[in-house]
């Protein structure tokens, strides 16, 4: 069957946020440590301590968003411990992971600072799990506070004058989970006393954001809706796509077609997760005001051989870099609903889109479909059908294609494809409705092998190419997707 992909190219309302390409960094590993922060001694070339080459990188791709300091870590964080001298800071151990010893170096200050530089919304994450109302509330007072009182004069004597913007705040983490072990019913009302002190000082106002389900949990998600809807601004929802079982997760590099097939299927399950969710939440929040926050997702595998098992440390292949696609695809599909999604995690840590060691440092295949992709940020979501082709293994079969589409400010229409198939390529007819093409083009990412990755000793092996396997036709354009592919086109 050919693929047909019709996309109305003058109609659409919704505008796809920027946030959607957030991302989020944990204390976990080697991804705020090593990855961001390597202090202001250090030889490998910084900013009052965060690493350059990183900064330039996610500049370049376009982060809008960045959620901080977990994840799990987060329901253990006590602030306080991370502001102030820092030789005088103190320490702890960090028991989720690795049991290492974290020594508060990077606080407040400096992951307030890191998103200065990066211009990037500072999206804090509090602790509900084993921190008190207290503490939330002085943590909101510390950062945003612009005046006398306790917290923002100790903020001024720690070195910063001036009060921070801050938008986002998660209030817990996974506290179905790791973030207390709570029910539904016991959270919803924990949630309600919480959020009552995030308080908006002068012109700041928060965004709270409650914990939503564990995947498929639509109970957490009834019951917060139905009990807490109305004093939060968003619910998270977290699914990452892990090929194998919890306990054999399967390797990052080592894997053969079924692998790729599964971990694709796994992939595309994010469309029933948000579609049933959203449905849900459309019951107390028919106006959508109440944003889906997908802010954590990603692929996750068994850590690289020799590596501390509690450090998450993974290789990313092309394999991820479909994975990317097709999620980016699906928040683009449901922008509605879906107002911020953050991948797991930035540097080092799951389906990082920066790898370090010491003092170099490589860009992924995920990198690179963030940066292809950012052309969507805040442009409005053009409505589209699209009839593709199967991807069959065994008894089992998924859509062959994923796509979306935008309008840009400037007029500009952009299409994202994903050709799933491991092996067959992929030709599909786009037509455009109410747009006239006048110049096109397109940018690839592929490769020869699924397991194609970048090294430090090769670190440009998958990297974005100019694609113009595209004719233009009377009412649009025909292309050829090439098998395991990402493409984007630009249409003026
Ligand atoms: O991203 C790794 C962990 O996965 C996070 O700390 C937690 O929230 C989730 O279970």
């Amino acid at each position: 069957m050919k693929n047909k992909l019709v996309i109305n190219g003058d109609l659409g309302s919704t505008t796809i946020s920027r946030h959607i390409y957030g991302h989020f960094s944990e204390h976990l590993g080697r991804c705020i440590y090593e990855g961001i922060w390597v202090g202001e001694d250090s030889p490998i070339p910084n900013t009052d301590g965060i690493r350059n080459d990183v900064l330039e990188a996610l500049k370049k791709m376009g982060i809008p968003v960045l959620r901080w300091p977990g994840g799990c870590f987060a329901d253990e964080y006590h602030w306080k411990d991370g502001v102030g001298p820092r030789e005088k800071r103190k320490k702890m151990i960090n028991t989720h992971w690795g049991g290492v010893i974290e020594n508060n170096h990077f606080g407040t200050h400096e992951f307030m600072k890191l998103c200065e530089l990066l211009e990037c919304e500072p999206y804090i994450c509090g602790n509900l799990g084993s921190g008190t109302v207290q503490e939330i509330q002085e943590w909101i007072e510390y950062i945003t506070f612009d005046g006398t009182s306790p917290m923002a004069n100790w903020r001024k004597e720690n070195g910063r004058e001036e009060p921070w913007r801050l938008k986002y705040f998660g209030v817990g983490n996974e506290n179905w989970g790791c973030g207390g072990n709570m029910r539904a019913e016991y959270y919803a009302d924990e949630y309600r006393r919480y959020q009552t002190y995030v308080r908006n000082y002068g012109e700041n106002r928060i965004y709270k954001i409650a914990c939503g389900p564990n995947v498929a949990d639509y109970h957490w998600t009834e019951v917060l809706m139905r009990e807490a809807s109305r004093m939060m601004d968003g619910l998270s929802l977290h699914y990452y796509t892990v090929p194998g079982t919890w306990q054999s997760k399967g390797s990052a590099t080592d894997f053969d077609e079924q692998d790729w097939f599964t971990t694709m299927k796994k992939t595309m399950f994010m469309e029933e997760l948000v579609t049933k969710h959203s449905t849900i939440m459309d019951k107390y929040d028919p106006d959508k005001r109440v944003g889906l926050i997908v802010d954590e997702w990603g692929t996750w595998y068994d850590v690289e051989p020799g590596t501390n098992p509690g450090f998450l440390y993974q290789q990313n292949t092309l394999r991820d870099a479909l994975v990317a696609g097709i999620n980016l695809n699906i928040f683009n599909n449901h922008a509605d609903r879906v107002h911020m999604a953050n991948i797991a995690q930035t540097i080092n840590v799951l389906q990082a889109v920066i790898l370090t060691e010491g003092e170099k440092m490589l860009r992924t295949p995920t990198y690179h479909v963030f940066e292809m992709y950012k052309v969507h940020q805040d442009a409005t979501l053009l409505p589209m059908d699209l009839e593709s082709a199967q991807y069959s293994n065994g008894d089992s079969s998924i859509p062959q294609v994923t796509a979306s589409a935008s309008k840009n400010s400037d007029g500009v229409i952009h299409i994202s494809l994903c050709n799933v198939h491991h092996e067959s390529p992929a030709a599909i007819d786009i037509e455009l409705r109410g747009a006239v093409p006048n110049k096109v083009s397109g940018r690839i990412l592929t490769s020869d092998n699924m397991q194609d990755h970048n090294t430090f000793q090769e670190p440009d092996k998958v990297q974005p190419s100019t694609f113009n396997d595209f004719k233009l036709e009377q009412k649009g354009l025909s292309v050829n997707l090439p098998p395991k592919s990402v493409v984007v086109l630009a249409i003026e």
